[in-house]
């Protein structure tokens, strides 16, 4: 069963200058469930299909559906900003936590959005902090957490609002080995828990874990 399908997609970046068709009428459908990477060269239009596909930027044209819910491109904001909340989390190459909150309080960050929150909010991030393997960090900050750690923690913080897709732009792209091995294993599990895991990267090694590869060429899917 698909959990993501793109039907022509396309997106235009246009100004008053210039416009740039950064994805060229794409057909995508991914299984529930599956580990997918993305490659392609730096400006083939990765990140613009995961803005897409996350719901963070509005195609053009074409039509999306996730996760059974059509997303119409007149849908209201907040719509959107409701079903991008409930079913994906993102994981970003550079982390993107907040410098001044503890590892406890950026996992808790997604709730304030959420349609649904939890009876004990604490105690499910305590929960997936100890998932992630960082039970005796919580009241860290950032400043305080090695690259590998800070990434465990924007996972946390992904899964909090317990999404069926997690997206991943470069996740291991700041990583050295070790920690990026940590990183990948953490997506693995969370595929055989049966989330939808899309992984952007220009690392062969890490394609090759995933199930399928999606790649990218001057915003035309090549493969
Ligand atoms: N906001 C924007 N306005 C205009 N053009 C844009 C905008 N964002 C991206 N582009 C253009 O769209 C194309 C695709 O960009 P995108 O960021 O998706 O590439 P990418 O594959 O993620 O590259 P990288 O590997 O360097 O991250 C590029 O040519 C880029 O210059
Ligand atoms: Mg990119």
């Amino acid at each position: 069963m698909s959990i993501i399908s793109l039907k022509n997609i396309s997106k235009v970046y246009s100004s008053k200058y210039l416009s740039v068709t950064a994805l060229h009428e794409i057909n995508i459908e991914l299984d529930k469930g599956s580990m997918i990477a993305i490659m392609g060269p730096s400006g083939s239009g990765k990140s613009t299909l995961m803005n897409v596909i996350g719901l963070l930027d509005r195609p053009s044209s074409g039509e999306i559906i996730i996760d059974g819910e059509n997303v119409n491109l007149d849908m209201p904001d907040r719509k959107i900003a409701s079903l991008r909340s409930d079913r994906i989390g993102f994981v970003f190459q550079s982390f993107n936590l907040l410098p001044k909150l503890s590892a406890m309080e950026n996992v808790l960050m997604p709730l304030q959005y959420a349609n649904n929150k939890p009876k004990n909010p604490t105690g499910v991030a305590r929960e997936l902090l100890g998932k992630v393997g960082l039970s005796e960090r919580e009241r860290h900050i950032p400043n305080q957490l090695s690259g590998g750690e800070k990434q465990r923690v924007a996972i946390a913080r992904a899964l909090i609002n317990n999404p069926s897709i997690i997206l991943a732009d470069e996740p291991t792209g700041n990583l050295d080995t070790k920690s990026g091995g940590d990183v990948m294993n953490i997506l693995k599990e969370l595929q055989a828990e049966g989330k939808t895991v899309i992984i952007v990267t220009h690392d062969q090694k890490i394609a090759d874990q995933c199930e399928k590869t999606i790649e990218l060429l001057d915003g035309h899917v090549k493969s």
